[in-house]
């Protein structure tokens, strides 16, 4: 007999509240809940939420700078000094040997670029800036696509939709619901545009470190996958591809995550509370 992932225990002695006997019910029916660390107090949740306000702060000053002829080295550089001259930490650097602050993914590049000197933003370019920061210990993620100039319909569709395939996974959470209904919804969205959706990478909890439980791929089935708890907080981030869904890793640099057809590529990111209606996005 399978046995079920005892995730949620509350310590002997301690009376049950309303919430350890609902997520206890949900266990009890065979469901995947969170462990009851994954659910921050009210003070975590303000640290993460300072943290994800210089994380914006941050994509902001991005936001203003960025144009065709800069290279992704000084993007790099704006995000490390911007962060640091206001407290934080960029959390890139360093982490697990990534060698930049943030990460610069162009056109085809799906995720994890690395900021370099020799490459130069073109007009028709789109790239993702993804941005993590720590502050006072809290950790919050975030990235969004920028537009060089103009570019074509056809990539300026792939970021419009990628952008939707966000807000909509957002909507589909609802406290008490599952993992799989935020993944669900976005699939459902990107094909219907005519895209595929990366199943090699995913969203993830954050905010005591960069990568926690559970994890939140952007496909899926509806009622499956980790049931969501409010106080939980974890980040939503798919990206989109305009061709194939499927990437390889540059063995070179062993981070750059392009697409196997080199079609393009766009995703937004945010990190969310659940709450008592839905989620509140901590990166605002
Ligand atoms: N910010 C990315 C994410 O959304 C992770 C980047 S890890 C790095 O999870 F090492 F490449 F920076
Ligand atoms: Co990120
Ligand atoms: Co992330």
């Amino acid at each position: 007999m399978k046995k079920n992932k005892i995730n949620w225990t509350v310590p002997k002695g301690t009376e049950l509240t309303e919430l350890d006997k609902k997520v206890l019910f949900y266990q009890s029916r065979g469901h995947l809940v969170p462990s009851r660390r994954l659910i921050k107090t009210p003070e975590q949740i303000e640290g993460i939420r300072k943290s994800g306000m210089l994380n914006t702060a941050v994509l902001d000053r991005v936001a203003e700078k960025i144009c065709a002829g800069m290279s992704t080295a000084e993007i790099d550089k704006l995000v490390y000094d911007y962060t640091v001259e206001h407290g934080g930490i960029p959390a890139c650097l360093g982490y697990e040997g990534f060698p930049k602050s943030v990460c610069t993914s162009i056109n085809e590049v799906v995720c994890h670029g690395i900021p370099s000197e020799e490459e130069i933003l073109e007009e028709g370019d789109i790239i993702n800036v993804d941005c993590t920061t720590i502050l006072n210990g809290y950790y919050a993620d975030a990235s969004r696509m920028f537009v060089i100039g103009r570019t074509t319909p056809q990539k300026q569709k792939l970021v419009d939709v990628a952008r939707e395939c966000l807000e909509i996974g957002m909507e589909a959470a609802k406290p008490f619901g599952f993992v799989g209904d935020i993944g669900n919804a976005i699939e459902k969205h990107a094909k219907k545009n005519g895209f595929s959706v990366v199943r090699d990478l995913c969203g993830h909890g954050v905010g005591l470190e960069f990568h926690e439980e559970p994890d939140v791929e952007h496909f899926g089935k509806r009622g499956t996958g980790m049931l969501l708890v409010p106080g939980m907080v974890f980040t939503i981030e798919p990206m989109i591809n305009m061709g194939t869904w499927e990437v390889f890793i540059d063995e070179e640099d062993g981070w750059t995550v392009v697409t196997e057809d080199e079609l393009p590529s766009a995703q937004w990111e945010h990190t969310f509370v659940v709450t008592d209606n839905g989620l509140e996005i901590l990166t605002h």
